[in-house]
């Protein structure tokens, strides 16, 4: 089945392959909108993921942010990377397919979700998965995990949160970053230069200038690419923490 995941703004195709459908469950965007209108007017950025993931788990809608495999871009620069020796996070994992492709290539890694859901869906699925998967949230990391990851991952997470809250995120994502080490960004790209209003989100796409915004103390881009998708452009942006801020 050719599915356009439009809620991400881009194909799960292009991320990786979507499962194909076997029966037919309701789609999980219709919930989506709805779960997160009632959070945000709540002023809960990420109160929706768990309800959704748990709907997706209990069989009353498709699951969430389902595909096949690991990112392909995410795929294309592991294969650049030395792993050996090296630790990676993966931020917002959600099912587990990029962070165990991550581990596949020999990083120790650590993935983290908001959803409690989202984190026991991938356990279970995987019980001899060398991930450690942890319930955690962007928005209040471990103090432990600063400057800790040699590699940190960030795949439409902070595109999934309220506008108001993204640059507080990208920060959050580049604090994981240890001095010499690697950020990849994937994101939905947003040309117009106009903010989209919130309730248009989720998702909210990100502009240049607001994936720029993980270039934060210490940290700098060494890339950002403008790629088409099938469904429209995303970006893929390279970052690196330089040795001299701790
Ligand atoms: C759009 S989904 C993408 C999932 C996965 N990265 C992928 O590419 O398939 C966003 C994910 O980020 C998680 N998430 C959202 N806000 C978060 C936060 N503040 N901390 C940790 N995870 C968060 C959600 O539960 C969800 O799994």
């Amino acid at each position: 089945m050719d599915t356009t995941d439009t809620i991400d703004g881009y194909a799960t195709a292009w991320q990786g392959g979507v499962v194909a459908e076997k029966d037919a469950l309701p789609d999980w965007q219709p919930l989506t909108a709805e779960l997160a209108k009632r959070s945000l007017a709540a002023d809960d950025p990420t109160g929706w993921f768990e309800p959704l993931y748990a709907a997706g788990r209990s069989g009353s809608v498709k699951m969430p942010w389902e595909r096949r495999a690991a990112s392909p871009p995410l795929v294309d620069a592991l294969a650049q990377m030395k792993a050996e020796g090296r630790t990676a996070v993966v931020v917002g994992c959600g099912l587990g397919q990029d962070a165990e492709e991550v581990a596949r290539r020999g990083f120790r890694t650590t993935a983290f979700d908001v959803s409690p859901s989202a984190v026991q869906i991938a356990r279970e699925r995987r019980p001899e998965s060398a991930v450690t998967y942890v319930v955690a949230d962007l928005l209040d990391l471990p103090a432990g995990w600063r400057h800790a990851f040699d590699l940190v991952v960030e795949i439409i997470t902070v595109q999934a949160l309220p506008p108001a809250r993204q640059p507080e995120a990208a920060a959050a994502v580049a604090g994981l970053l240890a001095p010499g080490g690697d950020l990849l960004v994937i994101s939905s790209a947003r040309l117009e230069p106009d903010p989209i209003p919130l309730q248009q989100g989720p998702p909210w796409p990100l502009s240049r200038n607001e994936v720029q915004a993980f270039a934060v103390a210490g940290v700098r881009a060494t890339r950002v690419d403008l790629v088409p998708t099938p469904s429209g452009s995303a970006w893929l942006a390279r970052f690196t923490r330089t040795a001299a801020h701790t």
